[in-house]
């Protein structure tokens, strides 16, 4: 293929990656935005394959056919609730390839010199910088949401100072290395450096602001994969990686402000996530309830709200509280459910849940929408969400959630807390609705309980 058709093709997959992006936006576009993004990819694949510059076809087919098979196994076999782990391992994969991307143009890096040499150098040793970081933040994001790595933020002494002598040092290495037309011993000690930073500021990172963490690194890794087309000279490399590393910076500035956050603060390595938390010792004791009685006082009200977490997509528990939610519309009862912007463990997890359970759109209310009618409802029913119904993050200014918009679910008459235990969520603080007065805790599996209730309703 000549290199003409090459930048054609390309110009076309850049194309179907904006469209992508554009219909990945609305949800009713969201399947159209998918094909646009797999056909833009084929394509660029096939185009860079047959380009002139590349040799050592067999080689690529058989990596791809290893990879896709690698692939396609772990894409079926995936849970959505797994979803963001995934997509940290990946960010993970991206910078490791810029880091090799990176040695291999500084091992061969032809005939260049004086400016042009200087321009080039710059570009490995900061495609070398991001990939870096941008992998071991990764791994590490990826062991807490999994839950192989504490969630707790590491509070290493002087953190921000430790932080700010990397970079001091990398930015001199990089000085060094331009200066010298190249140094190896100033690109592998920066390497050391940057995945050291990676791990820092990822580990310091607490439990509460991981889904900023897992755009801000799919920022990064969209940085890592444009510093990688400049290596390469692949125009397409560039484009893709700027859309990927611009929109997952807009994408964790929107969530910083859903979550009250700053944005600084969270990049800059848990900034201002000193809170102390709680122990349910001082917050006094709970009550227990059990699905017959939950069941009655459904029957007899009149307004309900549930307000799902995580734990209901681990318990799988949307399909019996759709049918709930049927049994008392014929009743007369409004049942309505409230969404917090970072409930579950990614964006729109439980919009996806309830409409693959046929939950109408029009009685899922975003969390602006409804947090002032909890106030005028009958019944709250928090199915497995915690941090983000905890009263701390308004009320208490030393929680390390404080700050973060909350469902108001405890102005309601009463609330039922579905959940096994009293364990803590996500962000390892204990909540205070759980011991108020008009607070019942459920305990069980969700999906176990709802059936229990929809039974005895
Ligand atoms: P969490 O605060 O994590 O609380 C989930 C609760 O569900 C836990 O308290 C757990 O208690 C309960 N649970 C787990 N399995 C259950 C089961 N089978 N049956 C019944 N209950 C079960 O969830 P949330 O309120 O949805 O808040 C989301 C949290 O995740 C936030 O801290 C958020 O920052 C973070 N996060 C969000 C995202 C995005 S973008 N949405 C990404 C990563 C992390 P027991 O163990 O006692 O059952």
């Amino acid at each position: 293929m000549s290199s003409g058709f090459t930048s054609a093709a390309y110009i076309i997959s850049a194309v179907l990656f904006i469209l992508s992006l554009a219909g990945l936006s609305r949800q009713e576009t969201s399947r159209d935005g998918n094909i646009y993004g797999m056909v833009g990819m084929a394509i660029a694949l096939v185009a860079t394959i047959l380009s002139p510059s590349v040799s050592g076809i067999g080689y690529i087919i058989v990596a791809m056919v290893i990879g896709a098979a690698i692939g396609i196994r772990v894409a079926r076999k995936v849970e959505m609730t797994q979803m963001p782990e995934l997509v940290a391992i990946l960010h993970s994969f991206v910078g490791l390839a810029a880091v090799l991307v990176g040695f291999n143009s500084y091992i061969d890096h032809g005939e260049l010199a004086g400016a042009e040499l200087a321009v080039h150098l710059s570009e490995i040793f900061l495609g070398v910088f991001i990939g870096a970081v941008t992998f071991t933040g990764s791994v590490v994001a990826f062991g807490k949401l999994r839950g192989s790595l504490s969630s707790n933020p590491l509070m290493l002494p002087h953190r921000h100072k430790i932080n700010a002598i990397a970079g001091l040092v990398c930015f001199l290495l990089m000085l060094v290395f331009i200066g010298n037309d190249g140094s190896t011993f100033s690109l592998v000690l920066m390497t050391l450096i940057a995945f050291f930073i990676g791990w820092h500021l990822i580990s310091s990172i607490g439990g509460a602001d991981m889904p900023v963490v897992i755009s801000m690194l799919n920022s990064y890794s969209g940085w890592a994969a444009a510093a990688a087309g400049f290596m390469l000279a692949n125009d397409l490399l560039i484009v893709t990686g700027a859309l990927v590393g611009s929109s997952g910076a807009i994408l964790s500035y929107i969530m910083c402000k859903a979550m009250n956050r700053s944005f600084i603060s969270v990049i800059a390595g848990g900034f201002g996530s000193e809170g102390i938390a709680l122990d349910s010792e001082e917050m006094g004791e709970h009550r227990e309830t059990n699905p017959e009685a939950v069941a009655d006082m459904l029957k007899s009200s009149r307004s309900v709200i549930v307000a799902p977490g995580y734990g209901m997509a681990v318990a799988q528990a949307q399909h019996p509280i759709y049918e709930i939610m049927k049994k008392l519309n014929d009743h007369g009862v409004k049942v309505r459910f409230a969404i917090h912007p970072v409930a579950g463990r990614l964006p729109g997890h439980m919009n996806v849940l309830l409409a693959e359970a046929k939950v109408p759109y029009d009685v899922v209310l975003e969390m602006d929408e409804i947090n002032d009618d909890f106030e005028d409802t009958d019944v709250v029913l928090v199915i497995g969400a915690n941090d983000t119904v905890n009263p701390a993050a308004e009320e208490n200014p030393n929680s390390p959630i404080s700050g973060m918009p909350v469902m108001q679910v405890w102005k309601a008459k009463n609330v039922v807390v579905f959940k096994r235990s009293m364990n803590t969520g996500y962000a390892g603080v204990q909540n205070p609705l759980f011991f108020r007065e008009n607070t019942e805790m459920l305990f069980g599996d969700a999906k176990d309980s709802v059936d229990m209730i929809l039974h005895a309703i």
